[in-house]
């Protein structure tokens, strides 16, 4: 398996900082083996756990055949990582061309009526798999799109709602309301770990059922997390993932650069993304402290946030994401009018506007980490998430915080429920 190659000289130029990344990376010490007690353990675990892979497997061999539409149910750490996955590993217009026994996939990660509204419209009532995902199973959104979405159904074709019970997967704890609604309807119920935080779930079936029912080989994702959780467990100190949470905690605290902005130049990796922000900023973000988590597009970005990034405060630091080899070749003609891209291929002009904007960021001192997949594939991608797991959870040692709490969205669940139920009285 071709590892994922990263660097990270320019981040540390200064010898104060690079004094702080070594007491860092002292201080993790064993900190990755400490990781293997709980509360971490859980995800550790996930990627060596085959009953959980099998559960998957297993369901994806026995679904319904008259299927056209699979949607996932969830929000947060319940739907990103599925989301992340999907984009990263199916065709960027997958729904556009797929053709049966193919799916179509939906994962709306929100309950802004318009959208969903117009989203379960629709989708055939008879001919849809529902993944509702929730570790609480007390989630209000989830909750909310799972009923609304069977009231759709019901006002659209009573008899097709009805029949929705061959086609309701639950992922969810061992308790709640949506456990006991699942079993109630007899749905099929794969396992949400108890041991797991909602956003440290992507390779459990919250994140796996989605691409494995559209056909990626998810048990290479699964390869990919352990490859690199063995190369991190090889070098003290958590290897590359602690110099990764060394650097990011030591930017913040001994230079103030709080801002940590991801520039991706992949739109398959862009969800992914989304998931790291999420699992970075609901991780970290504790007791005033945590670093605020930016993702920018290459190349789209260097026409919107480029000036601020190279002229503006340097209050920031840069992780560029890039993957080499595309699949497609796409040429440009040689009658370009511009005599500097004629001929040439959309990747090379590509590779050149990131090399740009890299060197616009050394050439003003600017810190900065690089992260290159070999290419976009199962294995690497499995790799970064493995990577960036582990990043998260040792840099929760640096910043003492727990990084498997969410005190916060808890906080803004009980009260929109309160508001809710007050309106109901
Ligand atoms: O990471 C987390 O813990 C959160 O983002 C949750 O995933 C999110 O709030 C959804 O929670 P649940 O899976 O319990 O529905």
């Amino acid at each position: 398996m071709a590892g994922i190659e990263i660097e990270s000289g320019r981040a540390r130029t200064e010898p104060e900082l690079e004094a702080a990344v070594s007491g860092a990376r002292e201080r993790l010490g064993d900190a990755l083996a400490e990781l293997d007690g709980p509360p971490a353990a859980g995800f550790l675990s996930v990627p060596h756990r085959s009953d959980l892979l099998r559960e998957v497997r297993r369901f994806v061999r026995a679904r319904p055949a008259d299927l056209t539409d699979v949607v996932q149910l969830g929000i947060g750490g319940s739907s990103l990582g599925a989301r992340a996955l999907c984009r990263a590993l199916l065709a960027e217009r997958h729904n556009q061309t797929v053709r049966r026994p193919g799916l179509r996939f939906h994962l709306p990660d929100n309950i802004d009526p318009d959208s969903l509204g117009e989203l379960f419209e629709m989708l055939p009532p008879r001919r849809t798999l529902v993944h509702v995902v929730s570790k609480s199973g007390s989630t209000l959104e989830t909750l909310a799109q799972l009923f609304a979405l069977i009231e759709s159904f019901r006002r659209r074709d009573g008899r097709g709602a009805r029949a929705l019970r061959g086609r309701l997967v639950v992922t969810t704890g061992a308790s709640g309301a949506l456990r006991e609604f699942a079993d109630q309807e007899g749905a099929a119920r794969l396992t949400f770990p108890d041991d797991v935080a909602g956003r440290f779930s992507i390779l459990t079936a919250s994140g796996l059922l989605l691409p494995a029912l559209l056909g990626v080989p998810v048990g290479r994702v699964l390869a990919g997390a352990r490859a690199m959780e063995a190369r991190c467990r090889a070098e003290p100190g958590g290897g590359i993932a602690g110099t990764l949470a060394a650097l990011h905690h030591a930017h913040d605290t001994v230079r103030g650069r709080r801002i940590h902005v991801e520039w991706i130049y992949a739109d398959a990796l862009l969800p992914l993304g989304d998931w790291f922000r999420q699992l970075w900023a609901e991780s970290l973000g504790k007791r005033g402290r945590g670093p605020t988590p930016v993702v920018a597009r290459g190349t789209t970005d260097q026409h919107s946030q480029l000036q601020l990034y190279t002229e503006g405060p340097d209050d920031k630091l840069y992780t560029l994401v890039a993957a080499g080899r595309s699949t497609r070749r796409v040429r440009i003609g040689r009658d370009a009018t511009l005599a500097a891209i004629a001929g040439r291929s959309l990747r090379e002009v590509f590779e050149a506007e990131e090399r740009g904007t890299l060197e616009a960021l050394i050439e003003k001192r600017r810190p900065l980490i690089e992260i290159r997949l070999p290419r976009i594939s199962p294995d690497s991608v499995g790799q970064l998430v493995g990577l960036q797991q582990l990043q998260t959870a040792l840099a929760g040692a640096l910043y003492e915080v727990d990084p498997f709490d969410q005190p916060g969205v808890e906080a803004g669940k009980r009260v929109a429920l309160r508001i809710l139920e007050r309106g109901a009285g």
